[in-house]
């Protein structure tokens, strides 16, 4: 690598920025940072490039090692610091690191049309927006395009459990949780929530919808529901429907695709613009399959292509990046400034996330994916057997649920438990999430009760015997601190 020679600075002093910190720097942190919940381990670097590990800082100062099943927020799907990534954008780094929105820069023309190549379905060789921020802006992105394309309809149906984004818009197409919604009030009149088909949790009462299938017995009442929503029963006419085909923070469910099926179906007889968000689910998060609507398509022959899907987390290799991706039937396109920001041209930004997808197609990720994903959900699913507490298993890849229950036959959730291993999994070198809280009107806790299984997609067998060996001694300690 060309060394890169400082004009002001010192080497030194520049370097110093990310070595690590000190006593004094933290409390004077802690008094000026706004935000007030901050996590007391503080990552410093990745043990190796490109692993699933990272050395962090406990809140003594020493040094440890920890595996992420988080993803750091489900997003380095790459791991830490990964090599490949990092030469991109150091390459990108030396000729130039921004330019304004209008401009075109290579690597933004490669990325958009990459993505373009990459699309599912119907969506294939479509138009592509990206942005510097990831999945709420390119959700807002597709709002507005079907607002631009929808002949004067302006309301969004959106579902109950969902996590679009936390911008004062997409925070009131989510439900709320308590950290967004005070806001909620600003764009109430343009949503109308809806049931998401939650099969464990039949609102109908089918019983047995497990491991993300719908029960046999089923014949999609909920959708009978939404169909009624998007033909009149709603308040006001819908531009679009914006659904996470496999949701993510609301708890790890998948939509039975024969909801999303019908659901397609409709939007199109309604010309309602479909929207998926597969912020969470792409980037060979579920797989083999670069997003769950291509999995549906070549695996179970069904075209549930939307006319729109949203993209982010692992799309940047770990730098900031949000896509919409469009269907070549949609003709619209923004305008000069309808969909920019300062730094939506970012080329290092371009340059990380197609360096991303290469080493993705190139490493054959998706594959490693289904392999580890498999390999821990089998032994996930022998932990159900034997423990009451383990209701239900499901999710495809390395984006596996575990929802914890006080009894399997009422599935009352177990909030508690999720939130202690949460709370203890660090102590034994595991970061460990858990799904957002479900919240009554009145701001109590519904449940918060899915225990999320998303590490890297790069990791190793023995990466995931030590989160399943892990797993299962946090879920010991914690139902025995909770007796
Ligand atoms: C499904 C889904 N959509 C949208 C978002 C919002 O993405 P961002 O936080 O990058 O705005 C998230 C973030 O967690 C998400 O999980």
């Amino acid at each position: 690598m060309k060394d890169i020679e400082p004009i002001v600075l010192t080497k030194e002093e520049l370097e110093r920025i990310s070595a690590g910190i000190n006593e004094e720097d933290l409390m004077e942190f802690e008094k000026h940072t706004l935000n007030s919940f901050i996590e007391p381990l503080i990552p410093i670097e990745a043990k190796e490039p490109g692993s699933a590990w990272v050395r962090v800082r406990d809140k003594e100062g020493n040094m440890k090692e920890m595996i992420d099943v988080t993803s750091m927020n489900w997003t380095l799907s790459l791991g830490f610091a990964h090599p490949d990534i990092n030469y991109a954008v150091y390459q990108q780094m030396l000729k130039l690191t921004h330019v304004r929105y209008n401009v075109l820069t290579p690597s933004r023309a490669k990325l958009i049309n990459k993505l373009a190549e990459l699309a599912p379905g119907k969506l294939k060789g479509g138009r592509v927006a990206i942005n510097n921020e990831g999945g709420g802006l390119a959700n807002e992105a597709a709002m507005k395009l079907a607002l631009m394309t929808s002949r004067g309809a302006d309301n969004f149906g959106v579902f109950w459990g969902a996590y679009h984004g936390n911008s004062l818009i997409t925070g009131c197409a989510s439900q709320p949780i308590h950290a967004v919604n005070r806001f909620n009030y600003l764009g109430h009149g343009f949503f109308t929530r809806m049931p998401y088909p939650y099969c464990y949790r039949c609102l109908w009462k089918h019983k047995e919808g497990i491991r993300g299938k719908k029960d046999p017995g089923c014949n999609l009442e909920c959708f009978d529901l939404v169909e009624g929503y998007i033909k009149g029963m709603a308040s006001k006419r819908f531009a679009g429907i914006m659904i996470e085909p496999n949701q993510a923070g609301g708890g790890q469910i998948p939509a039975p695709v024969e909801f999303l099926k019908k659901l397609k179906d409709t939007c199109e007889e309604e010309n309602v613009k479909l929207i998926y968000d597969e912020c969470q689910t792409c980037f060979w998060r579920t797989g083999k399959y670069f997003t769950l609507t291509e999995r549906y398509e070549k695996e179970l022959n069904i075209d549930v292509s939307p006319d729109m899907i949203t993209y982010t987390k692992g799309l940047g290799g770990g730098f900031p990046l949000g896509a919409l991706v469009v269907s070549p039937k949609i003709k619209k396109r923004f305008g000069p400034s309808e969909e920019h920001t300062t730094f939506s041209s970012n080329p290092v930004l371009a340059a990380a996330g197609l360096a991303a997808l290469r080493v993705g197609e190139e490493s054959k990720l998706g594959e490693n994916c289904e392999k580890m994903g498999q390999k821990i959900t089998k032994r996930l699913l022998e932990m159900q057997e034997e423990y009451e507490v383990i209701g239900d298993v499901r999710g495809e890849g390395l984006f596996i649920g575990v929802e914890l229950v006080k009894n399997k036959d009422t599935r009352e959730p177990f909030t508690e438990l999720s939130e202690e291993m949460v709370l203890i999994a660090p102590e034994h070198g595991m970061y460990l999430g858990e799904s957002m809280p479900i919240l009554t009107m009145r701001g109590q806790i519904l449940r918060r009760n899915v225990i999320k299984v998303k590490p890297p997609l790069i990791i190793t067998e023995s990466d995931a015997d030590f989160i399943l060996e892990t797993f299962e001694v946090i879920l010991k300690e914690a139902i025995n601190k909770l007796k």
